[in-house]
């Protein structure tokens, strides 16, 4: 334990911002954003609707660049723009909100496409690897099938089937089960938890409370483009520090029970 805890700390962090500032024209998005994230990490990101949560982990990939501070993804400077950003974005995975899925494609064609196109992986490869991660995902069966043919909660797993066939080393989710409905939402935090089970680095921004408390090391509450509080889920919960984040905790587990 106590090891195990010291080398977790030694261990250089595989997500980095220092001091991130960014702008949409004269509004500010982000403000001082300092964080660390440790390989094997898992983090969830809540916060009110506008506060930035996305446009935070977008950064991560690049899908927003910043004006001010550092970005560094696996000891990659992604700040630094140029060649970087490729080789940042080949190991960090993403799933949004929409699944994204292209709908002319086979569920098997979706998941082949990347490590094809990318990582220039021939057709047999590319297919079994498609096929490894949609058995993980539980529906090798659906491989034939368009993704207009597939649940909502199907068609998410099969967006992490995707990212996962690029082996990334981290992935972000954007609130990956706020567009499904209510019964499938169990069907994709099952497969999120099996991923961190498997020692997967992820950052989730999500409001299940649930998730956050029974997988995540720790909770990060944003407001207004900041970093309000970050704690362990118990501490989180039981002690949350600033009047925002009660208010926030106030609102949602009071909204979670009537609804
Ligand atoms: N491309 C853009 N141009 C200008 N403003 C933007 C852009 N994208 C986001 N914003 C603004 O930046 C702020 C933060 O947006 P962001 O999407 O990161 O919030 P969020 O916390 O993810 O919200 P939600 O919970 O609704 O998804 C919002 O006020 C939003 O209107
Ligand atoms: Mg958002």
């Amino acid at each position: 334990m106590t090891n195990a805890s010291a080398s977790q700390a030694d261990a250089a962090p595989i997500i980095r911002m220092e001091g991130v500032n960014k702008w949409y024209g004269q509004f500010q998005v982000l403000t001082g954003i300092d964080l660390a994230v440790r390989a094997g990490e898992r983090i969830v990101v809540c916060g009110p609707s506008g506060s930035g949560k996305s446009t935070l982990i977008r950064c991560i990939n690049r899908l927003e660049t910043v004006q001010q501070g550092r970005i560094e993804v696996d000891g990659i400077e992604l700040t630094a723009g140029g060649r970087n950003v490729d080789r940042v974005r080949a190991e960090v995975g993403m799933v949004f909100q929409q699944f994204n899925l292209f709908p002319h494609l086979s569920i098997l064609q979706n998941c082949m496409l990347a490590p094809m196109r990318s990582r220039g992986m021939g057709k047999a490869e590319a297919e079994e690897i498609a096929m490894k991660y949609l058995r993980r995902v539980r529906i090798p069966e659906q491989a034939h099938k368009y993704p207009s043919q597939l649940s909502g909660g199907q068609q998410q797993r099969v967006a992490i089937a995707r990212a996962l066939c690029m082996t990334p080393k981290i992935m972000l989710f954007d609130e990956p089960t706020s567009a499904l409905d209510p019964e499938m939402v169990k069907e994709v935090l099952d497969t999120m938890i099996g991923l961190a089970e498997d020692g997967m680095t992820m950052l989730c921004v999500t409001h299940e409370m649930g998730f956050a408390r029974s997988v995540a090391d720790s909770v990060i509450f944003m407001a207004d483009g900041k970093i309000v509080e970050q704690a362990p889920p118990a501490q989180f919960f039981a002690h949350p520090q600033h009047e925002k984040t009660r208010t926030f905790l106030g609102q949602i587990l009071s909204s979670s029970q009537h609804g």
